[in-house]
């Protein structure tokens, strides 16, 4: 062969990859509203930035036919590339190359890419469109898996994971997922599920569709399995690209800044009239993020789980932060064990990450009953507290209204090593709220007025009292516990520089092999 041959030959075996399993499943794919793997790729990454590895690897698989089936890259496409000019690493399962099924060679492929992210510190990305295992290939196919989980394992908390979920995702697949830090799944075309509907009826009898059971809403809304959802492909690959735009590349490095026009000195004049007088009204707390942060952006994490808290990044000053949020108008705000674990997991997610936290209470404390008391609240709302104690980024914490009982305690308070604490003129900082404390401590007299007039003007009474002497900032901030009473149409400016002054922060906990959080 002449070299122009050879140019030739290695120029038709790339055409051959990039049809992947064929034009007519590349067709089937596209009538399905999914792109291809490589689509995928080109869609997320700056414009020709991406640098395949692994082109030509294929299958060693010689049984169930597979020794007359071959395709070159064998069902994933990996490399890296850049997102807005930073290095990431990406790989993308290829459903018309056997399902996406996952081979000994394909997981080789992937362990690849995310052991070259390792070594250079840079995110991986990985888009999930497979039937899972490769049956064909049996406990090889298993292995592969599980040295894909041992490299999540490793990467955790050294380099931001990502999955999207652009197809199904069958079986010990949906587990790299699982163990990455964020899950983006599409509305009506991704799945996730540990056994199939056909399985679910084989064993338990019970019929479900796909959707019903593991579709993107059950894993938003009940599961929290995905942290966001997608209308379509298009959405998804663009949030994945904003999300990282909030993130380092690894554990060592800052978060870059996004520079803003957005003055840190604005005052919010409807920050002073936001909280109801009446505290038992709700407000949306949300309204109150998008008046603080830069640009009004926020990028919410599990907007429809456990929507009593509020988790998500934004930015104050350019800087990048995640921001915890008691939500009033769902549940009155109140901790139970779903929002006990996305907020545990959020704040574990910042630390790990260099991400400042700022915290804004109005809690009326945690969610009474057998239900909680039996689905272990008071192990899943110590996550919480174990995380928010266990983070050396700066904190700031601004408590907005109540902040009540144990909530108090673990909503980043200055005993947990809150580092700057604030209060809203309106803050309700107390042991309970004061219906409850009144009911407790007065019980006797409260049973011994038999007129029902007087007994409600006496409760009234006594709870007036209860809230004047407990339920107002300054007992809080005369022990020191918050920094400062602030008015709240300055509390951009004040979190702002509160940033600013904890930029050189260093905080360390003990040595120790790892720490035992209650799971
Ligand atoms: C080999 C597979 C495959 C698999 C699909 N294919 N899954 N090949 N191994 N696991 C092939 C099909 O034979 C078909 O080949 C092509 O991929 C497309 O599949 P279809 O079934 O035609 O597509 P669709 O109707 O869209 O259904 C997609 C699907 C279904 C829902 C994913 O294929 C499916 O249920 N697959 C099996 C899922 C599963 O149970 N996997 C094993 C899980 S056990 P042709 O040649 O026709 O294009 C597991 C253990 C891991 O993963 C444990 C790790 C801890």
């Amino acid at each position: 062969m002449t070299q122009h041959e050879k140019i030739q030959e290695l120029l038709k075996l790339r055409e051959e990859a990039k049809l992947g399993g064929g034009q007519k499943r590349i067709d089937s794919q596209h009538k399905k509203g999914k792109y291809t793997a490589r689509e995928r790729i080109d869609m997320l990454l700056d414009e020709k930035s991406f640098e395949e590895f692994d082109m030509f690897v294929s299958h060693r698989c010689i049984d169930f036919g597979l020794e007359k089936e071959t395709y070159l890259s064998d069902g994933v496409v990996t490399g890296y590339g850049t997102i807005d000019g930073r290095l990431v690493y990406v790989f993308s399962q290829d459903f018309t190359v056997f399902g996406g099924s996952l081979s000994e060679m394909f997981a080789a492929k992937i362990c690849k890419v995310m052991d070259m992210a390792m070594k250079t510190g840079a995110p991986v990305i990985g888009i999930n469109d497979s039937g899972g295992a490769r049956i064909q290939e049996g406990v090889k196919a298993l292995g592969g898996y599980a040295d894909i989980f041992q490299r999540n394992i490793m990467a955790s908390g050294v380099i931001p994971q990502i999955s999207a979920m652009f197809g199904p995702c069958a079986g010990g697949a949906v587990y790299s997922p699982a163990l990455t830090d964020f899950n983006i799944m599409t509305k009506g075309t991704s799945y996730m599920f540990v056994t199939g509907p056909k399985v679910v009826k084989t064993v338990t009898g019970e019929d479900v569709t796909q959707e019903q059971l593991g579709g993107a809403s059950i894993h938003a809304t009940k599961s929290g399995v995905a942290h966001f959802v997608a209308e379509n492909e298009e959405e998804g690959i663009m949030l994945i690209r904003k999300l990282l735009s909030y993130l380092p590349q690894n554990n060592l490095e800052e978060a870059p800044l996004k520079l803003t026009a957005d003055p840190i000195n604005r005052i919010e004049e409807r920050l002073n009239e936001i909280i109801p007088d009446n505290p038992n009204k709700p407000y949306d707390v949300k309204e109150i993020i998008h008046l603080l942060v830069d640009d009004k952006e926020f990028l919410e994490v599990h907007r429809d789980y456990a929507p009593n808290i509020i988790c998500g990044f934004a930015r104050f000053n350019g800087m990048s932060v995640g921001v915890v949020a008691n939500q009033p108008m769902y549940l009155a705000g109140v901790l139970d064990i779903n929002a006990s674990r996305k907020a545990a997991r959020f704040v574990r997610f910042c630390d790990a990450f260099n991400i400042p936290l700022v915290t804004l209470v109005d809690v009326p404390g945690f969610l009474p009953g057998t239900a909680q008391e039996y689905g272990g609240i008071i192990l899943h709302g110590a996550k919480l507290l174990f995380a928010y104690g266990e983070a050396t980024v700066p904190k700031v914490t601004i408590i907005l209204r109540k902040a009540y009982g144990g909530a108090y305690d673990v909503m980043s308070s200055k005993h947990l090593r809150g580092d700057i604490n604030y209060a809203w003129p309106g803050a309700e900082i107390a042991v309970m709220g004061p219906k409850g404390a009144i009911e407790v401590l007065l019980s006797r007299e409260i049973g011994s007025i038999e007129d029902e007039k007087a007994k409600v003007q006496f409760l009234l009474e006594k709870e007036q009292e209860y809230r004047d002497k407990f339920a107002n900032p300054y007992v809080a901030a005369k022990f020191g516990y918050i920094d400062d009473v602030i008015e709240p149409k300055n509390t951009r400016f004040r979190i702002a520089r509160a940033l600013q002054s904890l930029a050189t922060k260093k905080d360390v906990n003990p040595p120790k092999k790892h720490s035992n959080i209650p799971l």
